[in-house]
């Protein structure tokens, strides 16, 4: 009765990567629990979050082939494209697809943007009109929300006007908007093969000890069309969930990233964690403000839920 937050199923959103390489399913050695799933296997776990009450999945491809440029992040025939229309005939209304959006999986030298190799520079202009492209493939394939998270300026801008020109006028954009330059992302690396061949992603991605201009990122999404916006990682940064929540009161998401994931569970198959860890700081994040929360957990957290 005096309970001041609860977590529902409603809440959760269930991070699914599918590897265009794979014959079997495959475990993420650094996110023990997680895998890698294949074009066909990826609608098997679709149903079965569907039929916990999950009310959606974020997907994350891994490509035939990389390039410079980014190329397989934008045909219609390439993995998140596949992966969205085989997961929207199967389950429709049922699942609502969202497709993170961002060239890291697809370039060669692994950035989320195209890079100038005299000056090694990500350049963020040029970047713009693929990620356009990628968006407008993305709903084409059905995809319900896109999810931009390279951290391009503009790119919320850039894809809201291709979106729109190309008749995706009621196609939502959940931004990655407060995207800090995070240790926590380790894993994800592994599991998307994502990690960059130089450098590293600091000249986008925010400075941990920034938050004034974590708010100005907000602001600057919402302003450029952002329907849901999203604050990342989850835990570590309880403050900016918080913040953005009271300041913009938007639909805001924050995800548990794969490092939170792997700490926990890492702690918890250790025996130096209960298990209760896994709730107590999910509902953490919700109690920071967070309406939405992508989480490693998701399907942990529905079973838990259902009692
Ligand atoms: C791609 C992207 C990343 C994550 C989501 N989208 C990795 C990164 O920026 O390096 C991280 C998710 C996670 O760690 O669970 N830009």
């Amino acid at each position: 009765m005096v309970r001041e937050t609860a977590l529902s199923v409603d809440d959760l959103i269930a991070p699914l990567f599918i590897d265009e390489n794979l014959a079997n399913p495959q475990p993420i050695a650094s996110m023990p629990g997680i895998r890698r799933e294949t074009p066909v296997s990826v609608v098997n776990e679709a149903r079965e979050l569907a039929k916990m009450g999950i009310p959606a999945v974020i997907l994350f491809g891994l490509p035939k082939e990389k390039d410079e440029t980014g190329t397989h992040a934008y045909g219609d025939d390439d993995v998140v494209q596949n992966a969205t229309r085989a997961i929207k005939a199967e389950l429709g209304d049922d699942m609502v697809v969202i497709t993170d959006l961002c060239l890291c999986e697809y370039t060669s030298h692994g950035h989320c943007g195209i890079v100038d190799y005299e000056t090694g520079e990500v350049q963020n202009d040029p970047t713009l009109p693929i990620l356009g492209k990628t968006a407008v493939s993305h709903a084409r394939a059905g995809a319900d929300i896109v999810a931009p998270s390279g951290m391009m300026d503009g790119m919320v801008a850039a894809i809201r006007q291709a979106l729109d020109e190309n008749g995706f006028t009621n196609t939502p954009i959940m931004s990655y908007a407060a995207k800090y330059s995070s240790s926590f992302y380790g894993p994800f690396r592994d599991a998307a093969d994502s990690g960059y061949s130089f450098g590293d992603r600091s000249t986008y991605q925010m400075d941990p000890g920034n938050s004034n201009e974590a708010m100005r990122e907000v602001q600057q999404d919402i302003e450029e069309g952002a329907d849901i916006v999203m604050v990342k990682p989850a835990l570590p940064y309880l403050d900016l969930v918080y913040r953005v929540k009271q300041e913009f009161g938007m639909p805001t998401a924050a995800y548990s990233v794969s490092g939170e994931y792997s700490m926990i569970k890492g702690a918890i198959d250790q025996g130096w964690l209960d298990e209760s860890a896994i709730m107590e700081s999910l509902i953490s994040i919700k109690r920071a403000g967070a309406d939405m929360i992508l989480t490693y957990f998701a399907r942990y957290a529905a079973e838990k839920l259902k009692g």
